[in-house]
């Protein structure tokens, strides 16, 4: 077994199983919301193709941010605090970069699993179960790396405790920078992109910087309308 790690989700990787993390925030957020009982959480890269896909399906919460804020007319934010109670049973939910990752990994990979540091284990053990080798495919931001899914990517390479490409090993040399996971968030571009643009939120990078609090595995069973559909 072996594990990869592409730190933006247009480089150059393959394997079986995927891992997408977006830690700040998406990810963090569909984990939250399948343990507080949403069935199915559709990951959608656009705006107007969440609208579309809420209307078609005529149930459930519009979900998501731009620059870090709700999107005018959407029921709810990207913050995982949203997600603590149950609303619905159906979330479509658009970011930035997160739920693009989720739809570009379903093209490349046989199995998607969705990560964030509230569901390392459990992730981790899903991944070994599985026994083939794992593609940890980071959302960066904007194209480039963010050190907050680098840090994750790197507790999940440490965990595996498998081969490790170069990319891999670089994860988890990183991860021993800083004293925390919260301090790593703090000091990335997706934590400084929420401070400076939803400071209300802050509370989000403590709350999101919890390590194995959360037992999900959410992946991928299928597309719908351009959407990832992801459950528990
Ligand atoms: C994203 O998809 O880029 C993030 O989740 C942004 C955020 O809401 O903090």
């Amino acid at each position: 077994m072996r594990v990869d790690v592409v730190f933006t989700p247009d480089e150059a990787g393959a394997a079986p199983t995927g891992i997408v993390i977006d830690v700040i925030r998406a990810t963090s957020t569909i984990c939250q919301a399948l343990v507080s009982g949403y069935k199915t959480v559709f990951c959608a890269a656009d705006v107007d193709e969440a609208r579309a896909l809420r209307d078609a399906l005529g149930e459930g919460v519009l979900g998501g941010e731009r620059n870090a804020v709700r999107i005018p007319g959407f029921d709810l934010g990207n913050s995982p605090r949203e997600y603590l109670e149950l609303i619905a049973e159906t979330l479509v939910l658009s970011t930035t970069n997160g739920t693009r990752a989720v739809v570009a990994a379903a093209g490349r990979c046989e199995r998607v699993l969705i990560a964030s540091l509230l569901n390392l284990s459990a992730v981790v053990e899903a991944a070994r179960d599985a026994g083939d080798d794992v593609l940890v495919v980071c959302a960066g931001v904007q194209g480039t790396l963010a050190l907050d899914d680098a840090f994750v990517a790197g507790r999940i390479v440490e965990l595996l405790g498998c081969e490790r490409t170069d990319a891999a090993d670089a994860a988890a040399r990183l991860t021993t920078t800083w004293t925390d996971a919260e301090e790593a968030f703090r000091a990335s571009k997706s934590g400084r992109n929420l401070m400076e643009n939803a400071p209300e939120l802050e509370a989000d990078i403590p709350f999101c910087a919890r390590e194995s609090v959360l037992d999900v595995v959410p992946r991928l069973v299928g597309m719908r309308a351009g959407a990832a559909e992801i459950t528990p």
